[in-house]
């Protein structure tokens, strides 16, 4: 959606701030998605963690996806919207024992274990139900993904996963757990990663490893490779959908396999942030000695990702104007860090003009907060703006 695109006649009678989500954009990034899985015969499970907005868990269940959910809450989303639990995986590392019962009585499909505890735990609540759970390991393959520090999640130091050193004790230990059949291994090694190369590198760390384990007769049906596809911050209409033709093809080419085993990813990002844009209004303008502030009415509580991973998201001035002038862009909450961007080249803005904050479909309205006691934000869609 480029700036002319959006409905700002529409926008002017809807408080803002808001959440707006171009739902063209979202079936064609979902057609191709499905497109280039179904070539391949690879699974996707949606990260519900990048938006657990109902309206678009239901358009995503729609396509067929699976989900990737990482709470009990996730867990009853994704069963509300519709996603099928023969397609639901179970991720994180702190799983509490109501979480592990819901996502059993909705008879998912895994658990992506991460630690011997918590396996012993998901086999102690199977056994009192009388069924039993099917588990991945999640692996720590120490794998470096070249992304922000805070958004790493391979590396032996990162709290997720089971490092590689203690692998075959776990599958020991697993197998003699009766109640749970390990079915397959999981890896995600981080977030907002735009170099494929990354993905190769986990790919022949995977087939070392599948590789390895083959050779002492064990076979894994199941090979997820989690999330982390990366997006296009800086130019979200030029790269409004991200490269999956590329993504799934690193995969297919480079994952040693038998034609039983199935593949399985995790995105979230990738599927949903070029489709929402969070809607704000200039407050004032305000002329200090070295800077001007564009002050809107939304801020980290709206969206985050600018104050807690220094992340870029593009900015524009949709209301006006012809010239241009350089501004912080700051929100209203009683914090320093709550600053979008910083000598940031706009349309001259003056109080009342629309600012549109783009890239914000994937963890911006899931991360929103009511601190300063804000009210969260409505979402409107551009198939239906009531
Ligand atoms: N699978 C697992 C196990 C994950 O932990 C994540 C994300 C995903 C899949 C989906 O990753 P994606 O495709 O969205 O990169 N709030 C941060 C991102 C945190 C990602 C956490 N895990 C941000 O705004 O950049």
């Amino acid at each position: 959606m480029s700036k002319e695109n959006f409905p700002i006649e529409s926008f002017k009678a809807i408080q803002t701030p808001f959440y707006y989500y171009d739902m063209e954009l979202l079936d064609e990034t979902l057609s191709i998605i499905k497109e280039e899985t179904a070539k391949y015969g690879f699974t996707e499970h949606y990260a519900i963690k990048a938006n657990a907005n109902p309206t678009l868990l239901k358009k995503i269940a729609s396509y067929g996806f699976g989900a990737d959910c990482v709470s009990g809450g996730e867990v009853k989303a994704a069963l509300e919207a519709g996603f099928d639990p023969a397609k639901i995986v179970f991720a994180g590392v702190g799983k509490a024992d109501w979480e592990i019962e819901t996502a059993l009585d909705g008879g998912i499909f895994c658990f992506n274990v991460e630690s011997v505890p918590e396996a012993e735990i998901i086999n102690s609540i199977a056994g009192a139900k009388g069924v039993k759970a099917s588990v991945e390991i999640r692996v720590n393959p120490n794998v470096d993904a070249h992304t922000h520090a805070k958004i790493t999640t391979g590396l032996s130091e990162n709290k997720f996963g089971i490092n590689l050193s203690q692998l075959p004790q776990v599958i020991e230990k697993i197998d003699n757990l009766e109640n749970l059949e390990l079915i397959g291994l999981h890896f995600h090694i981080g977030s907002q990663i735009t170099d494929l190369k990354v993905f190769e590198a986990l790919c022949s760390k995977v087939n070392e490893i599948t590789g390895e384990f083959a050779a002492s007769g064990r076979m894994f049906k199941n090979l997820n490779f989690g999330g982390g596809l990366g997006i296009d911050y800086q130019d979200p209409d030029g790269g409004r959908i991200p490269d999956f033709k590329g993504y799934f093809k690193v995969f297919d080419t480079c994952v040693k396999r038998n034609s039983d085993v199935k593949l399985h990813f995790e995105l979230g990002r990738a599927v949903v942030a070029q489709c929402g844009t969070l809607i704000s209004k200039v407050l004032y303008i305000k002329e200090g000695e070295v800077k001007k502030f564009a002050i809107l009415d939304a801020g980290f509580t709206e969206l985050i990702r600018p104050a807690m991973y220094d992340a870029y998201h593009s900015i524009e001035n949709i209301t006006s104007s012809d010239t241009e002038e350089v501004y912080d862009v700051v929100g209203p909450i009683c914090e320093s860090s709550d600053v979008f961007a910083k000598d940031r080249k706009l349309g001259k803005a003056k109080r009342g003009d629309l600012f549109a904050l783009r890239s914000a479909g994937a963890y911006g309205e899931v991360m929103a907060s009511q601190y300063n006691l804000r009210q969260l934000p409505k979402a409107y869609f551009s198939n239906n703006l009531k």
